[in-house]
């Protein structure tokens, strides 16, 4: 292979990285760096990892870099231009119509994936059910890492069903297309982990939400009433009739609904062992509940 010479008057790979970064800090991003490195491999069409034994780009790479930082710097996620964004350990086709993954959902994915995980160490091959699964994030992943597992997904927005078609296709995750509140059918008692990234925004806080999400990610995958909570009150009910009793619920929710959403599963009556738990940044992310046994009260 030959390298191309180096021109003097073209920044080269740690120069455009400099600039691109630069301009995206200027632009408020609090991540610039990785985000202009993961824009540079997406120009170069290079896997991360081969980034530093790429020869210095040429112009047209270069001028792709660069609209690709303006653009970013102009409000579009950077998971819209590349196309991809990582989820754990599965990497996912992502793009406008889809709410891009997030991180502190993969701390609700882990606490799913333990909870299968203690199944099939008893022998037990789980039945998990996602709703409202988006790009298919929280299944793909879950699959990928508990293989034998039996996955069920479902997404009511047609964009959103597109993304999660394409992330899904081969996992052996079957997709439902429907309301969340009664799809799937036919599998109450029997599901052994109901795990949900629901739309929880409440809109009475949208002024707090970034202008970036806000105009690029669908509002349908982002607000669920005043207090967030219109969709999560018909999720607990039908959670716990999917649910076998000693079944698991692993729901995430805004830092706002930190104790409103305990009670709200309290006051449902079919749930013991209700617990909140905290990202890593220590902000309250998600609950945890096991399905009652009704003829049993298990003590938290
Ligand atoms: C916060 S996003 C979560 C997506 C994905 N689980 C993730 O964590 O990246 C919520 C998703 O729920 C979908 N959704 C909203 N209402 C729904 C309903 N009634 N039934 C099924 N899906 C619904 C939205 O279209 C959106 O894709």
């Amino acid at each position: 292979m030959t390298s191309r010479p180096a021109d003097r008057r073209r920044p080269g790979l740690s120069g455009l990285l400099g600039q691109g970064s630069q301009r995206l800090a200027r632009a408020g991003d609090e991540s610039a760096a990785a985000t202009a490195r993961i824009l540079l491999c997406h120009a170069l069409d290079v896997e991360p990892a081969r980034l530093i034994l790429c020869p210095d780009p040429g112009p047209d790479q270069e001028q792709r870099y660069r609209d690709l930082i303006d653009a970013c710097a102009a409000g579009r996620p950077a998971q819209y231009l590349t196309g991809r964004a990582w989820f754990r350990s599965v990497r996912l086709a992502v793009g406008p119509g889809v709410l891009i993954p997030r991180p502190e959902t993969e701390l609700v994915v882990g606490e799913a994936v333990q909870a299968c995980r203690d199944l099939v160490a008893r022998g037990i091959r789980p039945v998990v059910v996602d709703l409202c699964t988006g790009s298919g994030a929280m299944a793909a992943s879950l699959v990928c890492e508990v293989p034998t597992a039996r996955v069920h997904a479902v997404e009511l927005e047609p964009e959103a069903l597109r993304w999660a078609r394409r992330n899904l296709l081969g996992t052996g995750v079957q997709l439902h297309p429907g309301d969340a509140r009664t799809v799937p059918a036919g599998m109450d008692g029997r599901v052994d982990v109901v795990m949900t990234n629901p739309p929880y925004l409440p809109e009475a806080l949208a002024d707090e939400v970034q202008d970036e999400v806000l105009a690029n990610e669908p509002g349908s995958a982002l607000f669920s009433g005043a207090d967030g909570l219109d969709l999560v009150r018909d999720l607990v009910p039908r959670a716990a009739r999917l649910l076998r009793a000693g079944g698991i619920l692993v729901m995430e929710h805004d830092p706002s609904q930190q104790h409103s959403l305990p009670a709200l599963l309290t006051a449902d009556g079919h749930w013991d062992r209700i617990r909140d738990h905290a990202d890593l940044t220590g902000r309250s992310r998600f609950v945890t509940a096991v399905r009652r046994d009704e003829g049993e009260v298990v003590e938290g």
